[in-house]
Formats: structure tokens, sequence, C-alpha cells
């Protein structure tokens, strides 16, 4: 069986559970090493453990993104344990959702340091081995909210919207270096953030039947759906993919009304 990433050491932030795990699990499975980043350190060894029992070729290491010296550190540690890493996928990130006059200094600040600027703390820190190389790829985990907007989730939406404008900015940068820089955008993804989410309504059951409801299909994806098409576009499947934002969201957010 032909493995699709082989060659490839990908750093992948936010693995310790939901989307970040699905894609760990799927590149290992596809034959890439791993520096796995998360901030849950107990999660965190646990998926390293599992993974490697299976045999996957793997560092890890309990990091916050907005650490910069922290995520450095790692990724010097990877260049001797698994070789430079040559393909990033930001995936950590977190839901800061209010009501816009609600909503705090300390909202937006966490908002952006961990979705905008973690991101852009990991990119910076391969980026330099990339150009040397002439060769890499980063994929941001974005959202449909980098390009639509629900009320009452300010600022998420404006973080991820600029996550897009970043990915477009140095896919451009770095094309001539053959550096590729993508998005994926999911809708719902079946993961502990939209059970919360489901969680803060008073009706938690009416809330997920609702969400439901809005997808043309009638349910919404599972983090593996998220996963796979992770995988392709970190392949050299897709090499002429750049700069582009690929939405995995059933078809959420092309119907005007469901
Ligand atoms: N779940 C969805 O429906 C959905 C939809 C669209 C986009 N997304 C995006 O996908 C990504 C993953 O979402 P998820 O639902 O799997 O989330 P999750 O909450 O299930 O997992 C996120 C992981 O990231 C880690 N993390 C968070 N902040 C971190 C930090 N500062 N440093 C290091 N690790 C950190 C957490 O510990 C956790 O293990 C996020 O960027 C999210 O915005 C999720």
């Amino acid at each position: 069986m032909v493995e699709r990433l082989q060659g490839k050491r990908i750093m992948i932030t936010g693995a310790a559970q939901g989307i970040g795990l699905a894609i760990a699990e799927a590149c290992a499975r596809e034959g890439a090493a791993l520096l796995l980043i998360d901030r849950d350190n107990d999660l965190l060894q646990d998926i390293a453990t599992r993974l490697r029992n299976h045999g996957a070729s793997l560092l890890h290491r309990t990091a916050d993104i907005t650490d910069r010296d922290a995520i450095t550190a790692a990724v010097n540690e990877a260049r001797h344990e698994i070789g430079e890493i040559n393909a990033l996928i930001n995936n950590a990130g977190v839901n800061v959702f209010a009501e816009a006059l609600a909503s705090t200094d300390e909202d937006w600040d966490r908002c952006f340091d961990i979705n905008l600027k973690g991101a852009w703390n990991c990119c910076r820190t391969v980026l330099p081995a990339m150009v040397a190389a002439k060769n890499g790829v980063i994929l941001n985990i974005a959202s449909t909210h980098a390009f639509t907007i629900i009320r009452h989730t300010f600022p998420y939406p404006l973080a991820k919207h600029a996550l897009l404008g970043m990915t477009k900015s140095l896919g451009l940068e770095y094309a001539g270096e053959g550096i590729r820089v993508n998005a994926l955008a999911p809708g719902y993804v079946a993961t502990q953030k939209v059970l919360d989410y489901w969680n803060s309504f008073p009706d938690p059951a009416a809330a997920k039947a609702e969400t439901m409801k809005l997808h043309p299909g009638g349910r919404i994806a599972a983090p593996e759906e998220i996963a796979m098409a992770a995988v392709f576009m970190i392949s050299d499947e897709c090499t002429f993919l750049n700069a582009a934002c690929l939405t995995v969201d059933g078809g959420l957010s092309v119907q005007q009304h469901p």
C-alpha cells in the first residue's frame, strides 16, 4: 500500500483531541513522522503512547502555541529526533463567543493570541528551514467563520477571517520558495468544542437538533472526515493548491436558508 505522506515531518498543534487528534491519526497511518503539540499534558501523553504503540514515529511536546520560546524549543528538538519539520498543521484554536458589546478585552486578547498569533508563532518558527530547503507546506485549520458570521460569536470569526488573510499572504509571499500555504474550513464537527457549545444553551438537545437541521445532509462532520481532507492538502497530490481555502462543511455555507 502506498503511504501518501511518506517523507513528511508534520508538526500538528492541538493534537490531543478533536480534529487535531483525528489529523494526527490519519497522518501517522499515511506514513508521516509527527511532532505533536498540545497544552493538555495528560491527554497528549495518552495519545502519543497510543500512536507509538501503533508504530508511529513521533515526538510530543506539551506547549502553548502562544509561547514562542516553547514552540521554538519543540521544533529544535524535533530536528534531532525526527528531522526538520517540512509540514505544519495549525489546528489549535478556541471558541470565544460573545455579543460584541458584551465581549471583554480579555476575550479579544485570548481569541487573537491563540487563534491568530499562535498560528503565526508556529509559521514563523518552521518557515526559515522551509525557505532554505525550498520545500514546505502549511495548512491552517480555519472555519466557515472565516467567511460567514453567526451573530453573538464575536470576536471568534474576526480571528478566523484574519487567519484566512494570513494564509493568502504567506501563500503568495513564499510561493516562489516552493512552499504552499492553504486553509481548510470545516463547518460543525463532532468534537468536545461543539458539545460545549450545545451545552451552553438552556436546552442542549434542542440546540443540537437545530444544528443538525442547518445542514443539507441533516448531520455534522466526524473529525475523521476533516482529517482526510487535511491529508490530501498536505500531500503531494495537490502540488498546485496554494493560498486557497477548501470548505468541508457538507454544503452548510452555500445554502441561503435551511
Ligand atoms: N469543532 C468544530 O466544529 C470546528 C469547526 C470549524 C473549525 N474548527 C477549528 O478546528 C480546530 C480544532 O477544533 P476542535 O473542535 O478539534 O477543538 P478541541 O477543543 O476539541 O481541541 C482543541 C485542542 O487544542 C488544544 N489547544 C487549545 N489552545 C491551545 C494552545 N493555546 N496551545 C496548545 N494547544 C491548544 C486543546 O488543548 C485541545 O486539545 C480549531 O482551530 C477550531 O477553531 C472546529
